[in-house]
Parts: C-alpha cells; sequence; structure tokens
C-alpha cells in the first residue's frame, strides 16, 4: 500500500505531513511520488492567503478521476483550511468522493480517523472546535537526514486582525523542555546536524509552562547536545524579541546568525491598525541592536502590502522602513482578506490592482538590496553545511551558510553532511557560487 501527501504552507504543515507520513509507515504504507500509484492521498493544507485555498479546491477538483479509476483510493484533506468555519461541509457536499476530512487539533488520531473513513459510505467529518493537550512521541517520517523541523510552541495568542493562523491552531502551548531536548538527543544520534525550532512565535515559549524556562533557556539547552552542529528557529515576533535571546545568539556557537523577524509594514497606524504591538522606530531600534551584538546576523523578513486603510504614504514608508534596514532577503504578500479576522471587514480595503503594483515596487527595491547585500560576501569565505547534490546545475554540491544563504559550488558527494568553508565567488540575488576552500 502506497501513500503521497501534497503540502501547502509553512514549515509547521510540512512538518505536520512528515508526522503523518510516520503514522502511516508504522501503517506498513511507502512513501510514492506518484499520485497515480497512491493508495491513499492526503491534502494538508493552508489557508493564511486566498490563493492557497484556490489551490487546494483545484486540487480536489483534479482528483476525482483518479478515483474513478481506483474505487479503493482514499482521499483525505486535513490542515488549516479544514478548521475553518463550513469548509469541511462544504468538501464533503462538492467533493463527495473525499473520504475524510479532519482538523488541526487531531492528527494523532488519524489512524483511528481513517479506520472510520474506510468504514463510512459518505465523507467522514472529524473537525475539534478546540485545542488539545500535547501529545508526544508520534511516529515521524522525516523528509530530509541532515536537517530536522522540531515544534516547540504549537499554536498563537497574536491576533494580528490580517491574520487567520489563531483561529485554525488554537492558542500557545508550549512542549516541555525535557521532550523537546530528547527529541534533538535522538536526532543528534540518527546524525542530524541541524535543526529548526518552529513556531508562530517562538519568543513566547514557555510563558504557559510552570517550569521556569524561556525561549534563551531553551536555546542553551540544546546549544550543548552533541552532535547538533547548527540551531535555527522561527518565527520571531519583534514584540517578544528579549535582549538576553540577543546575547544567547552571540554567545551559543550553534546557533546560526540568521533571524526571521516579520516587520509587515512601515507605517505606524497600519502596523496599529494590524495589532501588532511595536512602532516602525522600535522595529528599527530592535534590529540596531541585533547587529551592534552580532554584525554578522542576517535578517529576513514578511511584509504585507495593501492593508486596508494603506495609503500610498504608508506605502512609502514601508519602502523607506526597507530601503533603511536592508533586510538580506523578504517574503512579501499582497494582503489577503480572511473571512473571520478584524481586518477583513474593516473599511477602506484597497484596489487588487493597487496592491499588486505596490508588490511589484517593493519586490524590486527589496530584489535590489538582497543583491547588493550578496554581493558583500564576494571573496569572503563562510561556513556551508553541505546538504546535497544538484543534479540539475551539472554535478553541484549545494548547502547554505549560517546566515540561511543558499551557495552552490563543486565538490564530491561524499561532503555531503559535512561543514565546508566556501569561498563565494559570484554572489547573486538569491544564491550565491562559490568554491571549497582547500587552505
Ligand atoms: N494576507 C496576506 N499575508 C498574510 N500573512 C498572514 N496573513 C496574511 C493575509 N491575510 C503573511 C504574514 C505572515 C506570513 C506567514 O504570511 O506576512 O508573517
Ligand atoms: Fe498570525 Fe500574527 Fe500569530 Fe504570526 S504572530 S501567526 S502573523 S497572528
Amino acid at each position: 500500500m502506497k501513500y503521497h501527501i501534497l503540502t501547502w504552507g509553512c514549515q509547521m504543515n510540512e512538518h505536520d505531513s512528515e508526522v503523518l507520513s510516520g503514522m502511516l509507515e508504522e501503517m506498513n504504507y511507502t512513501r510514492t511520488e506518484k499520485l497515480n500509484e497512491a493508495d491513499i492521498i492526503i491534502l494538508n493544507t493552508c489557508c493564511v492567503r486566498e490563493n492557497a485555498e484556490i489551490k487546494v479546491f483545484g486540487r480536489i477538483g483534479q482528483l476525482k478521476h483518479l478515483k474513478h479509476k481506483n474505487p479503493n483510493l482514499i482521499i483525505a484533506v486535513c490542515g488549516c483550511m479544514t478548521q475553518q468555519k463550513g469548509v469541511a461541509e462544504k468538501i464533503a457536499k462538492n467533493f463527495p468522493y473525499v473520504d475524510l476530512v479532519f482538523g488541526t487539533y487531531n492528527l494523532d488520531n488519524f489512524p483511528e480517523l481513517l479506520q472510520k473513513a474506510v468504514q463510512s459510505k459518505t465523507t467522514f467529518i472529524e473537525v475539534l472546535e478546540k485545542e488539545e493537550k500535547i501529545i508526544e512521541n508520534l511516529p515521524v517520517s522525516r523528509a530530509d537526514n541532515l536537517k530536522a523541523w522540531v515544534t516547540i510552541i504549537y499554536g498563537c495568542n497574536n491576533f494580528c486582525s490580517y491574520c487567520i493562523v489563531p483561529y485554525v491552531r488554537g492558542r500557545e502551548r508550549s512542549r516541555l523542555p525535557k521532550e523537546i531536548i530528547k527529541e534533538v538527543e535522538r536526532l543528534a544520534e540518527k546524525g542530524y546536524k541541524e535543526i529548526t525550532l518552529l513556531g508562530q512565535n517562538v519568543n513566547s515559549y514557555g510563558k504557559d509552562l510552570k517550569t521556569e524556562i524561556d525561549f534563551s533557556g531553551l536555546l542553551k539547552e540544546l546549544n550543548k547536545i552533541n552532535g547538533i552542529e547548527r540551531i535555527r528557529f522561527m518565527t520571531s515576533h519583534p514584540k517578544d524579541f528579549s535582549d538576553s535571546l540577543i546575547f544567547t545568539i552571540k554567545e551559543c556557537k550553534k546557533i546560526c546568525e540568521h533571524i526571521h523577524l516579520p516587520v509587515q509594514a512601515g507605517s505606524n497606524k497600519v502596523l496599529k491598525m494590524m495589532n501588532r504591538h511595536y512602532t516602525k522606530e522600535r522595529y528599527i531600534e530592535l534590529v540596531e541592536k541585533i547587529r551592534s551584538e552580532i554584525p554578522e546576523c542576517s535578517i529576513t523578513t514578511d511584509i504585507i502590502v495593501g492593508f486596508p486603510g494603506e495609503t500610498e504614504e504608508d506605502f512609502q514608508e514601508t519602502l523607506d522602513l526597507v530601503e533603511k534596514v536592508e533586510f538580506d532577503s523578504a517574503f512579501t504578500f499582497v494582503y489577503s482578506k480572511r473571512t473571520g479576522t478584524p481586518a477583513a471587514t474593516m473599511p477602506c480595503q484597497v484596489d487588487e490592482r493597487i496592491k499588486k503594483n505596490r508588490l511589484e515596487r517593493l519586490m524590486d527595491l527589496q530584489n535590489r538590496i538582497s543583491k547588493q547585500k550578496n554581493q558583500l560576501l564576494k571573496g569572503k569565505t563562510v561556513e556551508v553545511l553541505v546538504e546535497g547534490y544538484d543534479k540539475s546545475k551539472k554535478g553541484k554540491l549545494f548547502g547554505r551558510t549560517r546566515t540561511n544563504k543558499l551557495v552552490h559550488f563543486d565538490g564530491s558527494k561524499e561532503l555531503i553532511g559535512r561543514l565546508v568553508n566556501v569561498k563565494i565567488t559570484n554572489p547573486k540575488t538569491w544564491t550565491l557560487d562559490g568554491v571549497i576552500n582547500q587552505d
């Protein structure tokens, strides 16, 4: 029996798919890359922006012919989209050949739900309304054998006014430090070299626990684990980024010098409407503090254009901030109305054409800055964790710098999994070319 999982959205979702894979493999399913070979297809969905949702519905529609060819095929839909009001019922109505719909709070129940779905003649739906307690020790089948995602906190308490996440992922729940440490120790034993700690807001880690530990404290513990060479984390909310965290990153050798710090907008009026709890000035101050303590640190961000009420002047302030901060790179988004969030009903929604135009101008600016920043690395030697062999680039190796920049270089496959020094010869906008330093 074979399975195939389609995943949309963030690393959190990617990691949930790794857990689903783990459970399926325990049930003796094996992974297949080919949809038409699969006995079960799972669609792990995202609803953070409307276009992700449109893609999912389109994809479910495309699966109809496979079900027609193989009536025993099981089709399941899970993830953030299913957690929204009415979506599960809409799927069952419009795509009755879907066997199972389940939400984000009952992933651990998947084997049981699958059994119920097989027995049910109609679409079996189980979407819980509220988060449950964290279930540990679920099987995980990871997509990579060098780098691993480790969730440290589930959910979000921030309620940024545009964002659907708090409604579909629930309130913040931190995993116990001992569970996280145990998981990372096991990963090290298996030969993993890099971990990325995941959470919608990792800086809130521990606030909901009885144990006296915060995110810095957790990082310090993980930094002690032999075998792990690199520690990354995402995402950080600027309002919760403490001085102690800056010093922890500076002190702990394994913590990589890269911070993903979504700013979202550069106008204080828009930031307030977004419910972000910081000003442009405070954000810039934070970046300056980070750079004064960790000069080599790369800083990346997320930016939304066309939030309701955003005027040309407000947008200009975003451009000014981007110019001033000089992000290494940025994920840029057009504001997407999410039903149920406060921003969806705010007046002065911005015209789609204006949004697109702002996005293009922002991307042009950021691309110019990314290229300039990468140019500074020309001739420099940087540490790269060799991750793999890129067939499309005529046998080149690839890996990432500590600052999370992708580097291509010639070398033998034996180097995969090792840290090597690479001299950057040709920096580009999104990637760097280099040669292994022989000295
Ligand atoms: N519209 C556009 N972008 C959004 N994001 C979250 N919600 C929305 C929305 N409604 C972006 C934010 C966040 C990233 C993961 O997705 O920039 O940081
Ligand atoms: Fe959404 Fe804001 Fe929470 Fe991030 S911090 S998940 S943008 S509500």
